[in-house]
């Protein structure tokens, strides 16, 4: 019979790559923490409602994205394309959002039906930020800055870049929208066919086309800065000072729109030249009008997601991955003989509860001595511990370096976990 496989765009992630994730993981938790974000975990499925009316209904995601099912119900339901939508419901169901602030992240599988390719999947990792109750753009700094201090945490600071840019209220979008409109009309034909297609629904994601010739008739058009409303423009421009007096670099992108419908004012991607095509690691921005359009009280808002996916093969390909993370063991315990075997698990928990931290393998299964060293080799411990009748006899262990010359010694017992200390120092 064939075999089944995993669906395409959708991987697993396997237990030679699970140590470079968990370093991952671990320091953007760690980051979070220390600005005082409190995690929170939504369900993976959501009524399909919430994503048409919150990314949009004429966004890419939402008309050929979703993986959209009836369930037995009845009821449509949708695999969370992203974070945003599912973080607003939960937090305006439970109360969360009234009268105070909140700064929330969450980190999980999203799912889009996208064309797979390199850094681009069908199920993702996000590791996403929501921040409620507060105007900006002093929040709006504080997570590119958090941000920046990420990436110096991860030593990708020199591997990625900054676009920020603001697109206004959503009055002065829709004025900025038809004069866009007016001009691209007279260009209709010689627009990328996707292209023509946006001008009737999105007319703003044209800006995004990666089409020269669509990109060399936009030269011309007229630019969202001149449509931009006074508060956008002095949220903007007071942003620009606080990532100034912070040191964060970043450049201003005026084509930046981002392909979602919630964003309002402040937009920003940090991108890196290393990935090739699918270049965003991190993007998002405020959605001031979100809560209440899916019907809570006006909540200001903003926030970003991350794709680690992106990110971890940005370490991988750049050879940034620390030697430190991997799944090695230190001390693998060998048995042979009856005794041993009843001996070595009481040795092992020995040395995990007097070695806090340390990772010990103890040998189960049985098989040759040889066997044994084997594995022992295998699992990258530093130290191999023997126990075989005659150490049991005479109350000691022997203790094998694996990954220096140093030669094999007899250890008694009450020694055993200073000796072990320093070879795992070194
Ligand atoms: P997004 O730009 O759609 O924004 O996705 C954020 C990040 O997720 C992207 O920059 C990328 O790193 C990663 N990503 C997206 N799609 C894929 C894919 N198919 N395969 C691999 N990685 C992917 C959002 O999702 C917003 N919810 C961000 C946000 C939060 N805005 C405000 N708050």
């Amino acid at each position: 019979m064939a075999k089944i496989q995993a669906i395409r765009g959708m991987n697993d992630i396997l237990p030679e790559q699970t140590p470079v994730w968990q370093f991952v993981e671990s320091t953007v938790r760690q980051v979070l923490r220390s600005y005082g974000y409190q995690e929170i975990r939504m369900p993976v499925v959501e009524q399909t409602d919430l994503f048409k009316r919150s990314i949009g209904e004429v966004t890419d995601i939402v008309e050929k994205e979703m993986y959209t099912f009836e369930d037995r119900n009845g009821d449509s339901l949708t695999l969370r394309p992203e974070g945003t939508a599912g973080c607003v419901r939960a937090a305006e169901e439970h109360g969360l959002l009234f009268n105070q602030t909140r700064r929330l992240w969450y980190m999980g599988p999203m799912f889009r039906h996208e064309r797979p390719q390199k850094g681009r999947y069908r199920q993702f990792h996000q590791i996403g930020v929501e921040c409620f109750g507060m105007e900006g753009p002093d929040i709006d700094a504080e997570l590119l800055i958090l941000t920046a201090r990420l990436w110096q945490a991860l030593g990708l600071v020199e591997h990625t870049r900054l676009e920020i840019n603001t697109i206004g209220t959503s009055e002065s979008r829709k004025r900025y929208r038809d004069a866009l409109v007016t001009y691209l009309s007279d260009f209709r034909e010689k627009l990328d066919s996707d292209s023509q297609r946006r001008l009737e629904t999105n007319p703003l994601r044209i800006l995004d086309s990666k089409s020269p010739e669509t990109q060399a008739i936009l030269e011309g058009a007229p630019t969202l800065d001149d449509y931009l409303d006074d508060e956008s423009r002095a949220h903007f421009s007071k942003l620009r000072a606080l990532l100034d007096a912070a040191g964060v670099t970043y450049t201003v992108n005026s084509r930046l729109v981002r392909g979602l419908d919630y964003y309002g004012k402040t937009v920003f991607e940090w991108v890196t030249e290393s990935l090739g095509a699918q270049g965003t690691v991190c993007a998002g921005g405020r959605y001031d009008g979100l809560v209440e359009q899916l019907g809570g009280k006006p909540t200001v808002a903003v926030g970003f997601a991350m794709g680690l996916e992106r990110l971890i093969l940005l370490l991988e390909t750049l050879g940034l991955v620390p030697d430190s993370v991997n799944g090695d063991a230190d001390v693998y315990v060998t048995a042979m003989g009856d005794k041993a075997v009843a001996a070595a698990q009481a040795l092992g928990e020995r040395v995990r509860t007097g070695i806090p931290g340390s990772v010990v393998v103890t040998h189960c299964g049985g098989g040759s001595f040889k066997s044994q060293m084997k594995r022992a080799d295998r699992s990258g411990a530093s130290v191999a511990l023997l126990l075989g009748d005659n150490e049991i006899e005479a109350g000691t262990v022997g203790v094998k370096p694996l990954r220096a010359d140093d030669p094999q010694q007899d250890v008694a017992q009450s020694n055993l976990l200073e000796v072990l200390k320093e070879l795992l120092d070194r």
